[in-house]
């Protein structure tokens, strides 16, 4: 007889005291097939997740809680679990229900007798059924996996769920992988591909995705947001960062306010053009100051009398390009080349450094 084989479930919780005891206890038999361990992440949720866990615990000593000192994310949760796991194999799912746990055992006998090292739960395969997800959502997965689908290894091309929270692994050939992997966002399965570069040998099996128990997802536009930062870096191939990124594209949504501020001024107020415009840019240089306290610098986030105070310091931080910008554009242009396009985009590399540094510095102080 094949010897048992030995699995930890890593399970990453947020406030998900409502579903957790649920899904323990729906995988507790388990224990008669495995050597079983079920670690809990939990980012130290307010509502009590991790006392109901510990209470499992004093009742199953295969129950371990690994509880965190703040909200680290889930990429970050299902990497901490992975690396306090101590089995053979080790599988990540959601803890509210929407993750069949019937499908665990398939899992990990396609690790076992097909030799794969890892094994994704699919939403988008033949046989997969998608109940828990509203048509935007669906459609947003689709589209991030057809984004996953081109910028990963050749080898991982035949895959059809890049961002599914349910996958298994064989912990002897992964771990050297999960070791390295960025911690950003909640897509831990797509980081593990990028950085596994095809080294992996990868399987799927069909899921059936069901609704939520109790409360509400954490994907919020700051997980997207990750998400699409995450593409577009290594796109660059790992030469821009991530945060860098965030800041070129708000500085990309300032442009479409200064314009519509400008045309809302102009045409529908009657501003002349010359007044228009300190005013249409001063509007755009807030617009991207507060989305980007959302976005690029939530981990550093002002309030209250400090994002006041920081908007001053932003204004004053980009104001210095702007006659920068102008002269090292002119100064390029009078000595070096009469080339416009060049002079122009020095002007504006130079200026977009300038205020991705100084911002990062002097405003959020990072
Ligand atoms: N520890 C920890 N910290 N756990 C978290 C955090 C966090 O910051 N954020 C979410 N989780 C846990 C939740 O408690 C849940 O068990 C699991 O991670 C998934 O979170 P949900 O908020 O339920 O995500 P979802 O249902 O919207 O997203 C699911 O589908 C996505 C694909 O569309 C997940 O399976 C994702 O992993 C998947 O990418
Ligand atoms: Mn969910």
């Amino acid at each position: 007889m094949a010897e048992t084989a030995s699995l930890s479930i890593i399970l990453p919780a947020f406030n998900e005291r409502d579903n957790i005891c649920t899904i323990i206890e729906s995988i507790i038999d388990l224990s008669l097939q495995y050597k079983l361990e079920i670690i809990v992440v939990d980012d130290d949720s307010p509502d009590g997740t991790s006392e109901v866990v510990l209470e499992l615990a004093r009742q199953y000593s295969f129950v371990r809680l690994v509880r965190r000192v703040g909200r680290s994310g889930l990429s970050s949760a299902i990497k901490e679990g992975l690396l306090n796991a101590c089995h053979e194999y080790a599988l990540v799912m959601d803890c509210d229900g929407q993750h069949p746990t019937s499908v665990i055992k398939q899992s990990i006998s396609h690790l076992r007798d097909k030799g794969l090292d890892l094994v994704v739960g699919s939403r988008f395969l033949q046989g997969s059924v998608i109940n828990g997800l509203t048509n935007d959502r669906e459609s947003a997965s689709t589209f991030a996996n057809f984004l996953a689908n081109k910028s990963l290894s050749k080898r991982y091309r035949h895959l059809t769920d890049y961002m599914s929270g349910f996958f298994a692994v064989d912990l002897k050939q992964a771990m050297p992988i999960i070791r390295s992997v960025d911690v950003n966002g909640f897509k831990f399965l797509y980081e593990l591909l990028a950085k596994s570069n095809g080294a992996l040998l990868v399987g799927e099996v069909p899921l059936i995705f069901e609704k939520r128990l109790h409360g509400s997802s954490k994907l919020d536009i700051a997980v997207a947001w990750d998400f699409l930062l995450s593409f577009l870096h290594s796109i660059s191939l790992k030469l821009i960062p991530r945060r860098a990124i965030s800041f070129a594209l708000v500085g990309l949504s300032g442009v479409f306010v200064q314009l519509f501020s400008v045309f809302i001024l102009t045409n529908i107020l009657a501003y002349s053009f010359q007044s228009s415009l300190p005013i249409a840019v001063i509007l755009a240089a807030t617009s991207n100051y507060l989305i980007n306290n959302i976005l690029t610098f939530r981990f550093a986030r002002l309030n209250g009398l400090k994002l006041i105070k920081g908007l001053t310091k932003f204004l004053l931080v980009s104001s210095l390009p702007f006659v920068a910008n102008i002269g090292l554009a002119s100064a390029y242009y009078e000595h070096i080349s009469s080339n416009e396009l060049i002079a122009q985009l020095l002007g504006i590399i130079f200026a977009f450094t300038w205020n991705y540094v100084a911002s990062s510095k002097f405003v959020w102080n990072t």
